[in-house]
């Protein structure tokens, strides 16, 4: 069965739960900034969610509309709805005629805008609806060349999970494929579910695009849409940026 990948959330929060350190970083950027946050492909909530929970306000928006209703039915479990608007919208056109002092796009969401058109829509965007003093946090992961080249067209486990629950296991795979003229990623995700005895009881195939950035292209994309970037991490313990580092966080502000 193929679906849209970001449609179909069954095991959304299960397989994707962050990466280590990111909710604490994001956390005290929001506190330090001490206004609204907007976050941007917000997706389940898993980052607005624990922003509201210490008192943050916080608007979301998301493209998927399944990601938004899961969202909404978790704020209200937490009992933070009041702190929370999940709003339907592209990150490339929305509109919510305001600003905030911070705008954030986690869990590298910004890999899923596919040209550098997509790119410069969505970054003026941002600008458009950051207070003058305001502050963008984002991070991507770095490529690098050994990867892009042994990854392509081959398959590999991305994690074995157990479903809260109930016995059953979930492995899921992703078989990649490059285009490096456009540095687009084609992953097929591939769900499948065991039940105690090791019979698959379902099967699910989702495949999604991205389009990988490298650092110093990043810091290029920021520049030319009217940011400076005045804080560079390689962690999210704020560990210095560098060559051994597998992810990029930067926090830019309007030049
Ligand atoms: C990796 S998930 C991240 C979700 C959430 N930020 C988190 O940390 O778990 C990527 C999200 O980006 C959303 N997305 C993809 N393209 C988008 C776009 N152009 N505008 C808004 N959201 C988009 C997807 O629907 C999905 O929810």
């Amino acid at each position: 069965m193929g679906v849209a990948h970001y449609d179909w959330t069954e095991y959304y929060d299960i397989v994707s739960n962050g990466l280590e350190g990111d909710i604490a970083f994001y956390t005290e950027l929001a506190l330090q900034s001490g206004g609204a946050v907007l976050d941007l492909a917000c997706g389940t909530g898993r980052m607005s969610i624990p922003l509201a929970l210490k008192g943050v306000e916080v608007v979301g928006v998301d493209s998927s509309e399944k990601m938004l209703e899961k969202a909404r039915a978790k704020a209200e479990m937490a009992c933070v709805s009041d702190k929370l608007q999940f709003m339907h919208g592209d990150m490339r056109t929305f509109e919510l005629n305001r600003t905030f002092p911070l705008v954030i796009i986690p869990y590298r969401s910004f890999l899923h805008l596919l040209s550098v058109k997509d790119q410069m829509a969505a970054l003026r965007q941002v600008r458009k609806h950051l207070t003058d003093d305001g502050l963008l946090g984002l991070n991507v992961f770095v490529p690098t060349i050994k990867h892009l080249y042994e990854q392509d067209e081959k398959s590999s486990t991305r994690g074995i999970y157990t479903i809260p629950g109930s016995d059953d296991r979930l492995v899921v795979w992703d078989y990649t494929r490059y285009d490096h003229f456009q540095q687009i990623a084609e992953i097929i995700r591939q769900y499948e579910r065991t039940d105690r005895d090791g019979v698959v009881v379902q099967r699910v195939v989702t495949p999604f695009h991205i389009r990988y950035i490298f650092p110093a292209e990043m810091h290029h994309l920021l520049r030319l849409a009217g940011f400076s970037v005045v804080g560079r991490y390689g962690d999210f313990a704020k560990g210095a940026f560098g060559p051994e580092s597998s992810e990029l966080i930067l926090v830019a502000k309007k030049r």
